[in-house]
């Protein structure tokens, strides 16, 4: 069905858009699957829909460089389908899956199954990380070629850092082959011992093992060291230290390929969360104190940090409602990325077109999807598109997620902004007012 999108304020400030920066009230015409014109006053489609969504932002649909979707091996907790729809609930048509399922994708078959099972549902695109090392051991590389030509956009063994600095000399030298980034879970063990949050005046409060900002920085600079070194491509996941956004600043001083993405949860919580042991705020890397928070928002200001990422990581009660020692690390972010981002535009840490190019065309960038399209509104492109009521404010219930699982840490908090229509290559997969139906 052909479908015009009238009015909305349409904001797209990707720099290879080939008709310039986009934003102001347009009209958006959607035929079969993609954008087939962007205009002022275009007619109803005969046979097709022309609906007025005036008042609404509109953006390229979200993409998310970061998620677990569990599938194959723990869908009890999340699965492609659950966790698409979360995705369209948050506004995200495009997802990057992180490979610690069970079986680990780190080989062809799994990597093939993913993208099957993301076409089937055909709410989201669904792309697969793969594995930098076999079974996520960290003793030899995965087969990155059989895994590209299945359709991974990178690889990473995220939940695990890569220790053996060896090792990851041979990631970086090996994926810069196939032309994929090496994402990395920074976390020298052996400074984060067990500790099983941040460690400072909270964690010795509470008595709980602390794990110092140092154990991620430490391996973000040995990186750096070895991304100048090999020339690979090096992506930081879930930045969280002072110290690292540091890090990274420099290194793209001297013009290094150093990306980084930072979470919502990251940008908006500190390890003060953790003080009545609740495990939801249990995360990995932990919940920093403020200065490192400030960090975050001065890295996402400055141009420093490239992008936001969820790391939805869903987690039932049998991994969470124990004690703190024990429990799993991770929280859900896909349907509340967008309000927890907005939060910032409200606060003026950033504007309206910073957040959207944080969640759109700069992830895509960055995994090289703009190749195809994604992240931007273009004549020709893909039809994946996100409408966003800004006026709108309502209250995270943990009873009514759209994921399987109940693990957000933003239980309670009002966001003043909702996705109200998300369409996937000019389907829909998310439209809760009927506006489409
Ligand atoms: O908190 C986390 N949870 N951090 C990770 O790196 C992995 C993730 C998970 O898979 O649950
Ligand atoms: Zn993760």
């Amino acid at each position: 069905m052909e479908i015009v999108l009238s009015g909305a304020r349409c904001l797209d400030s990707a720099p290879w858009r080939d008709a310039g920066e986009l934003d102001g009230a347009f009209d958006i015409r959607i035929k079969d699957g993609r954008i087939a014109e962007i205009g002022k006053g275009l007619k109803e489609p005969s046979g097709g829909r022309k609906i007025d969504v005036s008042g609404h932002l509109l953006t390229a649909g979200l993409v998310d460089l970061h998620v677990h979707f569990r599938e194959p091996g723990h869908e009890y907790k999340e699965d492609i389908e659950s966790g698409s729809k979360s995705a369209a609930a948050g506004g995200f048509t495009t997802v990057c899956a992180m490979p610690n399922t069970k079986p680990v994708n780190d080989c062809r078959a799994v990597t093939e199954l993913m993208v099957r099972r993301s076409k089937d549902v055909g709410l989201c695109r669904v792309l697969p990380v793969g594995a930098i090392s076999k079974g996520l051991l960290g003793e030899s590389l995965a087969e990155y070629g059989e895994m590209k030509e299945a359709g991974i956009v990178a690889v990473s063994d995220d939940g695990r850092p890569v220790m053996d600095a060896g090792l990851m000399r041979r990631a970086l030298e090996y994926a810069r082959t196939f032309g994929l980034p090496v994402i990395q879970h920074a976390e020298d063990l052996s400074l984060a011992q067990d500790g099983v949050m941040n460690e400072g005046a909270v964690s010795t409060r509470l008595g709980l093992r602390g794990q110092p900002p140092a154990a991620e920085s430490v391996m973000v600079a040995r990186d750096v060291d070895l991304c100048e070194w090999t020339g690979g491509q090096y992506h930081v996941a879930h930045i969280s230290a002072a110290r690292s956004v540091e890090l990274v600043r420099q290194a793209k001083k001297r013009g290094l390929p150093v990306t980084c993405e930072v979470t919502p949860h990251h940008v908006a919580l500190t390890d003060d969360s953790v003080s009545g042991y609740d495990t939801v705020f249990k995360v990995s890397p932990p919940l920093r104190e403020n200065s490192d928070r400030q960090a975050m928002l001065d890295g996402l200001a400055d141009g420093t940090i490239d992008c936001i990422a969820t790391d939805h990581a869903p987690h039932s009660g049998v991994e969470k409602d124990i004690e703190f020692d024990c429990a799993a690390c991770g929280m859900l972010g896909l349907e509340t990325a967008f309000g927890i981002g907005y939060g910032l535009v409200q606060e003026s840490v950033i504007d309206l077109k910073k957040l959207v190019s944080l969640l759109t065309w700069k992830p895509a960038q960055i995994f090289a999807l703009d190749k195809q399209g994604i992240g931007s509104l273009q004549v020709g492109g893909p039809a994946d598109i996100a409408l966003f009521n800004l006026e709108k404010s309502w209250t995270v219930d943990r009873e009514h997620t759209i994921s399987k699982s109940k693990n957000t840490p933003f239980h309670g908090h009002t966001l003043h902004s909702k996705p109200v229509l998300t369409l996937f290559g000019g389907k829909v997969s998310h439209d809760p007012q009927g506006w489409l139906s």
